[in-house]
């Protein structure tokens, strides 16, 4: 999966470009820049490769889902609809901006579950934050239904899934705006990075300012920008800009791989009788960064998932024993100072994840993911998805 397997010449001239000029600074610095501008540069080629009207390039993908929810002026007592089934920094943004996270459960795509997201809506909600995990889509189409009809913000946290799709669209480019992630471990890799998409132009240019303490971006001379209102860092360097301009170039190769060496594990997995391959909404949209199935129960997922990884599969992840994508172990969120001092009234309206029981939990304590990587050649994918196949098998 990271990006980083296939890192070759082309990163390293683009990272040299900027240390030949020094300018690290994505903003101004015209004369000593020579026409460099690897964060424009990324933000085109995301527009060209996602159809987006508008992308901002941030520090990472949790700056991302930050800034969009800030920029859609989302706030304390608003509520945000999202997963339990995620990684930590869906929640983190939520409670960044002063609102609330609702939980709704997930069904068998491992994404929102549209029936539930229809009962935990309220009158305070302002968003559904469908989280694309592992590589692929969520039902959008009943998801969008849903926010149309209610009214209700569709902001798509596709951090996992850059370069998916969604019947012949980009991920992050159906809703009202979306977030990539291009940290050190994503198929396209800035080290640390992000992205937000949108067509409308007013969201984009909220996401600008904020992302850049307020700075509206109206003069050559940053000392006298206006700032409409405050803001945060949350800015991208040019160093890291210009690793993932390297990285973009090729993602295309990278999907391909991607897919190949998937369904080299997909083919012996069919035949293990007993274990469901996840559903994916739309499979030829699947990037391909994982191979998930259901075991039939808990115990024969922790089973499977230690006889993987004594026979030698590497990224092998039961996520209900992970402390950092699965709600069940999140009791930390009931103590903690959040940045914009998230209030403690907020904080009590949160209902207590480590006590409730979701019907998620029936389905990720059986789910296991296999990592699927880009540095395979297709002999080696083929070896280690027999080697694979045959550990599931064991324990069956
Ligand atoms: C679903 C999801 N949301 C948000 C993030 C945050 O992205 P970043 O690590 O770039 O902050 C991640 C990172 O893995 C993620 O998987």
């Amino acid at each position: 999966m990271p990006g980083w397997e296939l890192f070759d010449e082309d990163e390293k001239r683009s990272v040299g470009e900027v240390m030949e000029t020094g300018v690290m600074m994505r903003y101004g610095f015209e004369g000593a820049r020579k026409g460099r501008w690897k964060a424009r540069e990324m933000e085109e080629a995301v527009c060209a490769k996602t159809g987006a009207k508008h992308a901002l390039l941030l520090a990472d993908g949790t700056a991302a889902l930050t800034v969009t929810l800030a920029a859609l002026g989302i706030g304390a007592g608003d509520e945000v609809i999202a997963p339990p089934f995620t990684f930590v920094a869906t929640f983190e943004s939520i409670m960044a901006v002063g609102a609330t996270p609702i939980l709704a459960e997930i069904d068998d795509t491992l994404c929102l579950s549209p029936e539930s997201v229809r009962e935990a809506i309220t009158p305070r909600t302002k968003v559904v934050m469908p989280v694309h995990m592992c590589g692929a889509s969520a039902r959008l189409d009943e998801l969008k239904v849903i926010c149309k009809e209610r009214n209700i913000l569709l902001v798509e946290d596709a951090c996992q899934a850059f370069g998916a799709s969604y019947h012949g669209r980009a991920l992050g480019t159906l809703g009202d705006a979306g977030c990539y992630s291009f940290d050190f471990n994503k198929m396209i890799t800035c080290g640390e990075g992000g992205a937000i998409v949108t067509d409308s132009r007013e969201v984009y240019k909220r996401a600008e300012m904020f992302h850049d303490h307020g700075h509206d971006h109206s003069n050559s001379d940053r000392g006298a920008e206006g700032h409409p209102f405050p803001g945060y860092n949350y800015r991208i360097s040019e160093l890291h800009a210009a690793v993932g301009v390297a990285q973009i170039a090729k993602l295309e190769r990278f999907v391909s791989i991607q897919r190949e060496n998937k369904n080299a594990f997909k083919d012996r997995f069919a035949s293990i009788p007993d274990i469901q391959f996840r559903v994916l909404p739309d499979p030829d949209g699947d990037c391909a960064t994982f191979l998930s199935f259901f075991m039939p129960s808990e115990d024969l997922a922790r089973k499977a998932t230690r006889a993987l990884k004594e026979r030698g599969t590497e990224g092998v992840f039961h996520w209900y024993d992970n402390n950092w994508h699965y709600v069940r172990n999140w009791a930390h969120f009931k103590d903690r100072a959040f940045i914009n001092s998230v209030s403690s009234d907020i904080l009590k309206g949160m209902p207590d994840y480590s006590k409730r029981k979701f019907t998620s939990d029936e389905l990720i304590s059986r789910c296991v993911s296999i990592t699927i990587k880009l540095g395979w050649s297709r002999n080696k994918a083929d070896e280690l998805a027999e080697r694979a196949a045959a550990a599931v098998k064991s324990i069956l």
